[in-house]
């Protein structure tokens, strides 16, 4: 599987694969058959509550630990050293391993100062619990916080699909050396209903999740779709197999809609 350099010195691998959602067997079977398949990047969270099944999945895949990529995420109420700290340390034993790839913070919460949480992560990377840090639903403005904590950060994972292209984040994060990870990059299949993604699929005979993939990959950025059926999920990882010519990939630029799917009530996306 082909990485890309975070600023923290390690790799991640480019296609990932997401379980939200993914409980009980379904998560343990997925995940197994994800890493059968050649998936080496696994996207978790407390928040998730699967985080059990995830570890068995990977136990029952028979891939080594050092071999997979592992990233999960501290919930917003949890931000301060001490919360942080407990939350980790559960992460780590519901995984059944001793240390996370990579940790982010899930969604930004200003009522908790925002260095004490980045030290604190900054800690934990230095005790080796955690190789690289992270965020995830950061705007421009809460990297810019980021940015003043001076603590380096080498992800923000956000919503970024054809129909969401964050150009202007992107721009900001690529400046800043900051990967993005591209969580729902299929906009949960709603993408698929797009003419120009379907026209797409039949000029390149691929599957309009492909086309979707790819053009997220060709951003520079990291995609990490999620399936719980075995089909999909060998579909989605031969996205990175196929090349779209620039004019092509140039029109699916111009989709922008701004739908953004995932708000809940405490996102802080007008900051
Ligand atoms: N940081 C955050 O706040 C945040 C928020 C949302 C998501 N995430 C992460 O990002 C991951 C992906 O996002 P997501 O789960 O929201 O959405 P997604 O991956 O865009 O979409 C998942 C949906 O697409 C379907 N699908 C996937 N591949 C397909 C294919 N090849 N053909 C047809 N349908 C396909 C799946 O159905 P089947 O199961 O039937 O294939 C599932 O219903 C999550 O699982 C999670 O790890 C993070």
């Amino acid at each position: 599987m082909k990485t890309k350099e975070l600023k923290s010195g390690n790799k991640i691998p480019i296609l990932g694969f997401g379980t939200w959602q993914l409980t009980e067997e379904t998560c343990i079977e997925a995940v197994k058959i994800a890493l059968e398949k050649g998936y080496r990047h696994i996207d978790t969270a407390e928040m998730y509550q699967n985080q059990k099944e995830v570890a068995r999945g990977i136990q029952d895949s028979g891939i080594k630990r050092q071999n997979i990529f592992l990233t999960s995420k501290v919930w917003f109420s949890n931000l301060t050293k001490q919360d942080l700290r407990i939350a980790l340390e559960k992460t780590l034993r519901e995984l059944n391993t001793d240390y996370l790839d990579l940790y982010l913070i899930h969604w930004p919460n200003r009522k908790v100062d925002m260095s004490e949480t980045l030290k604190a992560m900054d800690q934990a990377k230095n005790q080796g619990l955690i190789k690289s840090i992270g965020v995830s639903n950061f705007t421009i403005n809460h990297l810019k916080d980021v940015l003043k904590a001076g603590v380096e950060i080498s992800v923000n994972q956000v919503e970024f699909h054809p129909s969401l292209y964050q150009r202007a984040l992107k721009k900001f994060m690529d400046e800043h050396g900051m990967l993005l990870t591209a969580y729902s990059p299929t906009a949960q299949g709603e993408d698929f209903g797009i003419d120009l993604i379907q026209d797409l699929a039949k000029k390149y005979r691929k599957t309009n999740s492909q086309i979707v993939l790819n053009w997220i990959l060709s951003k520079d950025a990291v995609a990490i779709p999620r399936s719980k059926n075995p089909e999909h999920i060998e579909e989605n990882l031969k996205a990175l197999e196929f090349e779209m010519q620039e004019s092509d990939l140039k029109k699916i630029d111009g989709l922008n809609l701004n739908n953004r799917l995932i708000q809940p009530d405490f996102a802080d996306f007008d900051y």
